[in-house]
């Protein structure tokens, strides 16, 4: 995707060091930052400044390829790597990716670059495949961020809907602002902006209503990690969106490539859920007009905070998985058809 001009990918070989958009700033500012080492890379995506599920994948390809040419050892580098986050599936897809290849530093990043490619290729035709989900005219709810910064380019959720602007159909799109890191508010809303497209950051306890009362025609999600049975684990907001959704008769679709399916879960209840700071509920973080950072106490002094950052939607919610190999059902047996083809 094109920013003020200039073609990007969320994360990039750069020379020795890994580039990645950091994710932290925006939307107030544009900025790329390098991971020179594989504790730099654990610690981008840890502190989520390079964050969505098939990004973190490729983020963790490229820190895998980083230390093969650093003479690292194989062992720590994966353990490191893939000790940062837990939920999303992608990560370990991106790190077996190079693994076998870890002994020779240029066919590790060769085996890098192929899982970032084929990610991008996936995202592609996940946006091909849901395009035609969508009407013109269509009103759509999405939640977090699961767009071109959060899949390298295209995106999950997002992908359909800028194929379907591509194609000229006009789309209004409802960014649920996904409290407490404020992801559909700060990223997607940037995202849609910078590509022209109609939409409205509505808080995430509105959306129900809106869907209740018929202004939204489809739900869009992306994943963290979908079970052998269809279970969808995504960030924390999404399973209430889709029980309104199923409540009201609208369809409910997620988005993911096939590296987000993880056949070895049987249900949901299997997906670890990682649970984040406190502090991310208790306080709200900002930019000054001086582009300082800033942090704000929302709570009481002796408040404490629960912060499970995914929920899991059960497949019977799910109307269907829009994979890059079709659109199936979010069964066991639709699993099969997917991984089969
Ligand atoms: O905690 P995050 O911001 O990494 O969570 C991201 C999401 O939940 C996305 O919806 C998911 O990774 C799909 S990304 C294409």
């Amino acid at each position: 995707m094109k920013v003020n001009g200039t073609q990007y990918r969320a994360v990039w070989w750069a020379d020795g060091a890994v580039g990645y958009i950091d994710q932290r700033l925006l939307p107030h500012r544009f900025e790329t930052a390098s991971a020179g080492t594989t504790q730099e890379v654990a610690d981008a995506i840890t502190g989520m400044g390079v964050r969505g599920a098939p990004t973190i994948g490729v983020m963790a390809a490229y820190g895998l390829a980083l230390a093969s040419l650093l003479g690292e050892d194989l062992e720590s580098a994966y353990r490191l790597l893939d000790s940062t986050r837990p939920t999303a599936v992608n990560l370990q897809a991106g790190l077996d990716a190079v693994a076998p290849h870890f002994g020779s530093p240029d066919a590790a990043l060769e085996a890098a670059r192929s899982h970032d490619e084929a990610e991008v290729a996936a995202a592609q035709r996940i946006g091909e495949f849901g395009r035609e989900l969508i009407k013109d005219g269509a009103r759509i709810s999405t939640h977090c961020n699961a767009g071109w910064l959060a899949a390298q380019d295209w995106g999950t959720a997002l992908s359909p809907i800028y194929k379907a602007a591509e194609a000229g159909l006009s789309v209004h799109v409802y960014v649920g602002e996904t409290r407490p890191r404020l992801q559909g508010t700060r990223l997607t809303a940037w995202e849609l902006g910078q590509n022209g497209i109609a939409h409205e950051v509505v808080a995430d306890g509105a959306t129900a209503s809106l869907i209740r009362r018929g202004l939204v025609d489809l739900v869009i999600t992306g994943a963290d990690r979908i079970a052998a049975n269809g279970d969808a684990a995504n960030k924390i907001g999404t399973y209430p969106l889709a029980l309104a959704a199923h409540a009201n008769g609208v369809p409910f679709y997620v988005a993911a490539p096939l590296t987000t399916i993880d056949a070895n879960v049987a249900t949901g209840d299997d997906i670890p859920i990682e649970q984040r700071p406190e502090d991310e509920v208790l306080y709200a973080d900002g930019l000054t007009e001086r582009g300082e950072s800033a942090r704000v106490r929302l709570a009481p002094e002796s408040s404490s905070a629960l912060n499970p950052a995914f929920d899991i939607t059960p497949a019977e919610l799910i109307t269907g998985l829009i994979t890059d190999a079709g659109i199936v059902e979010a069964s066991p047996e639709g699993i099969r058809r997917a991984l089969s083809s």
